[in-house]
C-alpha cells in the first residue's frame, strides 16, 4: 500500500495527517457506509494505498462481507463474502490477529474472490489484513493493498492499520447503538399501536343503549371515509374514544392520530402549532418546526374544542380545510397533506354561528358528519355496564379484588344525575375501587354528592331534610337550573327561555343558590 520510499519525518507527517482526517471523518456522519468509506479514501490520499477494503461480520449470517471498498468496482465488492476461518478474511476473523501475505501471486489461501486484481501472477502485490475489534471480538477486517519492494517494514502498517482500524471499532460501535435504538423504538412504537388499536376498537367502548348502538353504527359507516366527522356532546361523553375509534377503525389506522386541543393556546401559539413555522419567523424560531397538519399527513388530526377558535384563526382554519394546502408560520413555500379531519365540540354551534362567534361557513365545512354522543343520563340503562366496566379495570389495575356494588351503592348511582358523564362515573369508581376496604364497594365509599342523592337523583344539600317534598322540589330545581346554563354556556338570558321563566326570576333563584353555576 504505501510507498516503500517513505521514511522517517515525511512518513510520521502523513501517518498524523491520515489519523487527524479520519478522526475527522468519524465525527462527521452517523451513517456507517459514509464513515467506512472515508477511512479508506484517506488512507489512499495520504498513504497512496492502491486497495482497501473493511468487511464486517454478520453474525446472524456467520458471514463475512466487504461493506466498503477503494479501487473495487460494486461487482467485485459483492462477491467478497467469506465464511469464518475461510481465506484470509476469515482467518483473521477467526484469529484476530493481523495476517501479511507478502506476494499474493504465491499465496495459496489467497483466494482472490472478489477478482479486482487481475491476474495475480504477473503483479507484486501485497495484501494485509487486519482485526476490527470491538470489547475483544472480531467484528471485521480492514485490508489493504500495496505494491511490494525489500524496503517496505510490514510492521509499521500493521501497527498504522491497527490504529485506524480501532478507530473503524468506534464507528461500527456507534451505528450498532443507533441502530439497536431504533430498533427498540421502531418496536416500541409497533407495541403502542397495536396496544391502542386494542384499546381503541369497538369491543372497549361500552354501551348497549340504542343510542349508543346508533352512534356505533354511525361510526361504523363513517370510519372508512375520509369525511370530515364533528363530535359533539356535553363534557365526558366519550368524544375523544370516538374520536380515536373512527381513526384505529379507518385505512389510516397505521399512521398517525394527532390530537389538537384549539381551547388551551393563545392565536399566535395555535397558528405555529398548528402549521408549523419556518426558522427565523418569529424571535425564538431557532430552526424550522413541523406542525401538527405535517404531523398527521396520512393520518388523522383530532381537532378538540373547535367551538374555542378564535375568527381569525377559523379563517386561516377554512382555507386548510377547503384546500388542504397551508404555509408555515413564515414560510412561503405551500404545503399539501393528506389528512382526515375530526373535529369535537361541547359547545352550541349553532347559536355561536348565530351570535357571529362561529363562522357559517367553517360550520358548513366541519359539520359534514356529524355524531351527537348522548349524556349518561339519557341512557341509565348502560350505568350498570360502565360501572362493570369500571370496577373490573381499576381492581386490576390496583390489584384489589372488588367486583360489585352493594345494593344501596347501585341505588345511588343509578339515581344519580351524572352532570360529568361517563368521566364523573369512572373518576367515581376509580376512587370508590381505591377506598373501598371490602368487596363489594359501599355507600360509604362513594363520593360525597352520590352517596348523598335522593330519589329526585339530585345531590341533597347539607343541613336539609333530604326526604321532604320542600328539599327534593329545591334539589331538582337546582338541577334543572345548573344544567340548564351549562347547556347554554352560562347565557342566562337562553336558559330562562329554556326553563319557562323570566331572566329576572332565574337571577334571583340563583342569588339563592349561590356556587350553583360556577364553571
Ligand atoms: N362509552 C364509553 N365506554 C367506556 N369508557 C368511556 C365511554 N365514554 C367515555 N369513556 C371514558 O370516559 C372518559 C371521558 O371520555 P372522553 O375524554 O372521550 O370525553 P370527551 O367527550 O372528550 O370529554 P370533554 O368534552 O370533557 O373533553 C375517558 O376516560 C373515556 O375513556
Ligand atoms: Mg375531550
Amino acid at each position: 500500500m504505501m510507498d516503500a520510499n517513505l521514511t522517517g519525518l515525511k512518513r510520521e507527517l502523513l501517518e498524523l495527517t491520515t489519523l487527524y482526517e479520519i478522526s475527522k471523518a468519524l465525527n462527521s456522519s452517523l451513517n456507517l457506509e459514509v464513515t467506512l468509506k472515508s477511512i479508506l479514501d484517506v488512507l489512499h490520499k495520504h498513504m497512496g494505498m492502491e486497495r482497501g477494503t473493511i468487511a464486517l461480520l454478520d453474525e446472524r449470517a456467520n458471514e463475512i462481507s466487504i461493506q466498503v471498498a477503494h479501487g473495487m468496482p460494486p461487482e467485485a465488492m459483492k462477491r467478497g463474502k467469506y465464511k469464518i476461518g475461510e481465506g484470509i478474511t476469515g482467518k483473521v476473523v477467526q484469529a484476530g490477529e493481523p495476517i501479511v501475505v507478502p506476494n499474493v501471486g504465491e499465496e495459496p489461501l489467497f483466494l482472490n474472490k472478489t477478482k479486482a486484481r487481475g491476474d495475480l501472477s504477473k503483479k507484486n502485490i501485497s495484501f494485509i489484513c487486519v482485526p476490527i475489534k470491538l470489547e475483544n471480538k472480531t467484528v471485521g477486517t480492514l485490508s489493504v493493498d500495496r505494491l511490494f519492494s525489500d524496503s517496505v517494514s510490514f510492521e509499521e502498517d500493521i501497527r498504522l492499520l491497527t490504529i485506524i482500524s480501532s478507530m473503524a471499532a468506534q464507528a461500527v460501535k456507534i451505528s450498532q447503538m443507533v441502530q439497536r435504538e431504533k430498533e427498540a423504538l421502531l418496536d416500541e412504537n409497533r407495541m403502542l399501536r397495536s396496544e391502542l388499536q386494542e384499546k381503541y376498537r369497538f369491543e372497549n367502548i361500552v354501551g348497549e343503549s340504542k343510542k349508543m348502538q346508533d352512534v356505533y353504527h354511525t361510526v361504523a359507516v363513517v370510519a372508512p371515509t375520509k369525511g370530515t366527522v364533528l363530535l359533539r356532546g356535553e363534557s365526558g361523553t366519550g368524544k375523544e374514544l370516538i374520536a380515536k375509534a373512527i381513526h384505529y377503525n379507518s385505512t389510516r389506522k397505521d399512521k398517525a392520530f394527532i390530537k389538537f386541543s384549539c381551547a388551551a393556546l393563545p392565536e399566535t401559539l395555535l397558528e405555529s402549532e398548528l402549521f408549523g413555522y419556518e426558522k427565523g419567523a418569529f424571535t425564538g424560531a431557532a430552526s424550522v418546526k413541523r406542525g401538527r397538519f405535517e404531523a398527521a399527513d396520512g393520518g388523522t388530526i383530532f381537532l378538540d374544542e373547535v367551538g374555542d377558535m378564535t375568527l381569525a384563526m377559523q379563517v386561516k382554519f377554512l382555507r386548510v380545510l377547503q384546500e388542504r394546502e397551508f404555509e408555515r408560520v413564515g414560510g412561503l413555500e405551500t404545503l399539501k397533506v393528506d389528512v382526515r379531519l375530526i373535529a369535537a365540540t361541547n359547545k352550541d354551534l349553532e347559536a355561536a354561528v348565530r351570535e357571529g362567534k362561529f363562522r357559517e361557513d367553517l360550520y358548513y365545512r366541519l359539520n359534514v358528519l356529524p355524531i351527537f354522543l348522548p349524556p349518561l343520563r339519557e341512557r341509565r340503562e348502560d350505568i350498570p355496564l360502565l360501572v362493570y366496566h369500571f370496577i373490573k379495570k381499576f381492581s386490576h389495575e390496583n390489584q384489589k379484588d372488588v367486583s360489585d356494588l352493594t345494593k344501596q351503592a347501585w341505588e345511588q348511582v343509578l339515581n344519580y344525575q351524572w352532570p360529568g358523564n361517563v368521566r364523573e362515573l369512572e373518576n367515581c369508581m376509580e376512587r370508590a375501587v381505591i377506598v373501598c376496604q371490602k368487596n363489594p364497594i359501599d355507600v360509604s365509599d362513594l363520593p360525597g354528592p352520590i352517596q348523598n342523592v335522593n330519589t329526585a337523583g339530585v345531590p341533597a344539600q347539607p343541613g336539609q331534610n333530604a326526604g321532604t317534598l320542600p328539599a327534593v322540589v329545591e334539589a331538582l330545581e337546582r338541577q334543572m337550573i345548573r344544567d340548564t346554563l351549562q347547556k347554554t354556556d352560562g347565557n342566562r338570558r337562553k336558559a330562562a327561555q329554556l326553563l319557562g321563566i323570566t331572566e329576572r326570576i332565574l337571577g334571583y333563584k340563583l342569588k339563592n343558590y349561590p356556587g350553583l353555576y360556577d364553571n
